[in-house]
């Protein structure tokens, strides 16, 4: 069975994942050469392009995610094999305190090493990401801690640890969707719909370039207009005062006015169709720039600490640079009424 290109979805929930606004940016991007996602989180813009581009670069600070989309490409079986698993609260647990011990060095090695990638960190981080209820999987940012193979509580070393939730144990999501479907099984049996999904999205993501570190280091020159005309989705973590604080495990205050001003001053570039994605008021753009609202979900970030999640879905907007391409007023209305009728 053979996948329709827009049909790819991640294999795990993101907050602030952008699958509904994905073909209204894709309208105003329109046939790029090139495209770079500094911020790829769950991929959902790329995954969301009605054609392939003949470069794209996608980029994450979060090691976990860039390890997972390289592991994918390269070995979407193995990856399979370690995701296929049942909910399992100790096995969570114990699985989170093992991720989370792995977290730099698996960094520095991705950082360090072209090829590196970990089959068996993406797919239980994968698999955890599916079961754990809101904010906080493999941040790192939690009280227990291994020690002589126990899971124990340090609430001295808070802030170095993992964190424990009673996992998500209602409708499926990700990759565990699929596990009425799912065992060890052999020869013909192994043609199971994870592994189809994810051989699927590695054939996808084969020619996809996968960063992972600053989003500054992907919007340079060489990755950019030296490739032709590009393509460029900013969708950085929202200001801190406009969302909950914990959303990602990497996040730093000021972020996204730095991405404003790199958006302001390429926004003229005639080689650069930029969408930068905010909140409403987040960014004050010149006049010259084009603005969009949409309708998030807001079901992921409802469950944000903060609970802020509905409220701030209604204010979700994207801004386009002036060379993107321009749609009638008629057709913008049809593209968010069609956002809205998915809800
Ligand atoms: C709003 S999410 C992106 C969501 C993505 N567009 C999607 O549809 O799933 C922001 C992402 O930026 C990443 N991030 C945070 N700080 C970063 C930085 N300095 N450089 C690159 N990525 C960063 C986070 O790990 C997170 O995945």
């Amino acid at each position: 069975m053979t996948t329709k290109l827009t049909e790819l979805r991640a294999p795990f929930p993101w907050f602030g994942g952008k699958s509904r606004v994905a073909a209204l940016i894709w309208e105003r991007l329109g046939e790029v050469k090139n495209y770079v996602e500094p911020f790829a989180g769950s991929l959902a813009v790329l995954l969301g392009s009605p054609r392939v581009a003949n470069a794209e670069t996608v980029n994450d600070l979060d090691g976990f995610i860039a390890n997972f989309w390289r592991a994918l490409a390269q070995h979407p079986e193995e990856v399979a094999e370690y995701a296929d698993w049942p909910v399992n609260e100790n096995d969570l647990s114990a699985r989170h305190a093992w991720l989370v011990q792995r977290r730099e060095e698996l960094q520095s090695r991705l950082e360090g090493d072209p090829e590196f990638c970990d089959t068996k960190i993406a797919g239980w981080w994968v698999w955890g990401l599916c079961c754990w209820i809101g904010s906080g999987w493999c941040s790192g940012k939690g009280p227990w801690h291994v020690v002589d193979g126990k899971l124990v509580r340090e609430p001295q070393h808070a802030g170095t640890g993992s964190n424990r939730v009673l996992p998500h144990l209602g409708r499926r999501r990700g990759v565990n969707r699929q596990l009425p479907h799912l065992g060890r099984r052999r020869g013909v049996n192994r043609q199971l719909p994870l592994l189809e999904w994810f051989e699927a999205l590695a054939t996808r993501l084969r020619r996809v370039r996968v960063c992972c570190g600053d989003w500054s280091r992907v919007l340079g020159p060489s990755p950019t207009t030296t490739l032709g005309l590009t393509g460029v989705v900013l969708d950085p973590p929202y200001d801190t005062s406009m969302r909950c604080d914990s959303c990602y495990s990497v996040d730093a205050q000021g972020l996204s006015a730095k991405v404003r001003e790199w958006a302001i001053e390429h926004g003229d570039d005639p080689k650069m169709r930029i969408a930068l994605c905010g909140y409403e008021g987040e960014h004050e753009m010149p006049s010259t720039w084009s603005v969009v609202s949409w309708k998030a979900l807001g079901g992921y970030s409802n469950r944000s600490a903060s609970g802020r999640g509905r409220a701030n879905s209604f204010k979700e907007r994207v801004w386009f640079s002036p060379h993107c391409l321009k749609i009638h007023v008629q057709e913008q209305e049809q593209v968010e009424e069609a956002q809205l009728s998915c809800l």
